[in-house]
């Protein structure tokens, strides 16, 4: 084996040599702007055409008021299950847009004294900024006034109509405004107001007011798929994460359902899409929303006999966990109605909270995300969102818990270790690479051997949780990895092995922390697309050998050698300390 290593060495420097080439040695604010180019973004529309792309979608977003963290969130939860996606070699797309129809709009709108489109029109592109700037890789931004939503939702109230399960009727009971639902009569609950002692009733769940309506309108028969429901939940296990709220969902089905009202009359809400032939009815929002995810794939118009190929049924769609009932009960029924597949998976995750409250557009105790981008940076957003949201609980949010998972994971963590393997002067990363190479490792006892294990286990171990909808594990399986490897560093001290003879091994030790860095960092990517672009390329990780088939000990030997110029100390770090004012 050494005694090839000349040859090996030349080998592996012409390759190198024409990684730089393709690479281009690009200068730095050109480098920026490749990144910018989103290596991961999705291809040519002409290519999802022929190929059945990975579906995610985010909810869609009521544009009552600004965003806020949590609608970032949910973006950004959605963005990493798509890139992960990518980084398994999948087409992937996702969708995103805005609500713009209901009662809760239309009264925003009086409110502020504006035409309703007006302000749909300004708030929309508030959260399209949002998606743009937290690095959202969306394929589609849709908006339901958008005219070919408006033909999609006509279309598929006609399949439903068509279908037998719509009749009209008188309908009484409890409505929310603020959740856009109505309540039957054991969700909701009398209730003191603080402010001026008076009562009022509301929904049990949510706490928003409700008020007793009535009024002739549409009807689905939502009571009819009570066993298809039942049915379909216990055949697919994968259909809602985290799986403890399936039993939520299958109590309700079971001891809730009521048929579903699914109009409203114009005399009430005017802002919607009327119902076809009944010019005094405008479909309910939710039902109009729902179809966002059919209209996204250009429904109704899908090439025949290649249904799929547009996307539908998605993968995945994530939702908060207020909107588990929409997609995992009525969604499905309406799908059912109308003969269409049924999405994969819903993935829920939990809520945002600000003193101990969920953040909301209408108690408005809101982080505005694009200050909190701005002041942190995007993947350190993105980094902490992730690390500290979870899919099942509610999480606090606060900017002390920025500051410490800052130092603790990605400043002392990621960076620090970055630093180690690339800035000293006793050896060269790309010489270790080289020395290592092709080395057979079974011998090893100790120390490396366990960071050999440790670097075997990080693929499998965010394969298992992304498998499972779970990117906070995923993460956090990383980093625990990261945290080991600094204490393995600190075991081996290579910067104390300075004699001659010590030579291989500080170049197995380096080689294999720089192994951990170089696999996590591609498996980082989809959490941290910028911060990961830039670590891979201070290790000179060819691009087209960051992907998971990548994340592997051992696979690639051509790096070692910086795209970027190292800049030493804190000022070059990857991550900086940050002044903090508070
Ligand atoms: O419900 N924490 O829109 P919406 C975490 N238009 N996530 C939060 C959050 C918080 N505090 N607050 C909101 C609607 N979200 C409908 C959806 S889909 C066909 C129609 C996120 O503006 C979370 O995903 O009220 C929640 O489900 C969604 O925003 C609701 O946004
Ligand atoms: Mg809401």
């Amino acid at each position: 084996m050494r005694s090839n290593l000349g040859s090996l060495s030349q080998q592996l420097s012409r390759v190198a040599a024409r990684q730089r080439v393709r690479n281009g040695w690009i200068c730095q604010s050109c480098r920026v702007n490749q990144a910018r180019c989103k290596p991961f973004s999705t291809s040519s529309a002409l290519q999802k055409a022929i190929d059945n792309p990975y579906y995610v979608t985010t909810p869609i977003f009521y544009v009552n008021a600004a965003p806020h963290v949590g609608h970032l969130y949910s973006m950004l939860v959605a963005d990493v299950l798509k890139r992960w996606q990518v980084l398994k070699g999948n087409r992937a797309i996702l969708s995103t847009g805005t609500d713009e129809h209901g009662m809760k709009v239309q009264q925003a709108a009086r409110l502020q004294d504006l035409h309703p489109k007006a302000m749909c029109d300004a708030n929309s592109e508030a959260f399209r900024d949002l998606a743009n700037k937290a690095n959202i890789d969306y394929d589609f931004f849709i908006r339901t006034t958008d005219p070919q939503h408006k033909e999609a939702v006509e279309f598929f109230w006609n399949r439903l109509k068509e279908s037998g399960y719509i009749y009209e009727t008188v309908h009484e009971g409890w409505y929310c405004v603020s959740d856009e639902t109505y309540y039957p009569e054991n969700m909701i609950e009398k209730r003191i107001s603080p402010l001026t002692g008076k009562g009022y009733m509301a929904s049990v769940e949510t706490g928003n007011m409700v008020e007793w309506q009535e009024e002739h309108n549409y009807h689905f028969r939502l009571t009819a798929f009570k066993d298809r429901l039942l049915k379909f939940y216990a055949a697919n296990p994968r259909f809602m994460f985290p799986q403890a709220r399936f039993h939520e969902m299958v109590d309700w089905v079971e001891n809730n359902l009521e048929d579903l009202s699914i109009s409203r009359p114009t005399s009430r809400l005017e802002w919607g899409i009327p119902v076809p032939d009944d010019p005094k009815q405008v479909i309910y929002v939710w039902v109009d929303a729902l179809i966002n995810y059919l209209t996204v794939t250009g429904y109704p118009m899908w090439p025949p006999g290649a249904e799929h190929t547009k996307g539908w049924p998605a993968n995945v769609h994530v939702v908060g966990k207020d909107i588990m009932r929409f997609h995992c009960v009525y969604w499905p029924a309406l799908l059912m109605a109308v003969d269409l597949p049924l999405p994969k998976t819903v993935v829920s995750h939990g809520h945002w909270l600000m003193g101990k409250q969920k953040m909301s557009k209408s108690t408005r105790n809101v982080v505005n995300p694009f200050f909190a981008l701005d002041r942190w940076g995007v993947d350190v957003m993105r980094y902490f969102l992730i690390h500290k949201g979870s899919m099942a609980k509610d999480s606090d949010y606060s900017n002390v818990f920025i500051v410490d998972q800052y130092k603790k994971g990605l400043k002392n963590g990621l960076g620090n270790l970055l630093n180690r393997v690339t800035q000293p002067k006793q050896w060269n990363l790309r010489d270790a690479v080289i020395a290592c190479c092709g080395d057979m490792f079974d011998q090893f006892t100790g120390d490396i051997a366990d960071q050999r294990r440790r670097i075997q286990t990080l693929l499998p171990t965010a394969e298992e949780h992304m498998d499972k909808f779970n990117p906070r594990r995923a993460l956090r399986g990383i980093m625990a990895v990261i945290y080991d490897t600094q204490v393995y560093l600190s075991n081996t001290e290579p910067w104390n092995k300075t004699a001659e003879e010590d030579r291989k091994e500080v170049n197995q030790i380096v080689f294999h922390a720089a192994e951990t860095l170089r696999v996590a960092g591609i498996l980082l990517q989809p959490f941290m697309p910028e911060k990961m672009s830039e670590l891979l390329d201070v290790l000179g990780v060819s691009i087209d050998r960051r992907t998971c088939q990548y994340a592997k000990l051992q696979v690639d030997y051509s790096y070692g050698t910086p795209f970027v110029p190292i800049v030493k100390g804190a000022a070059g770090s990857l991550f900086p300390p940050i002044p903090v004012e508070d």
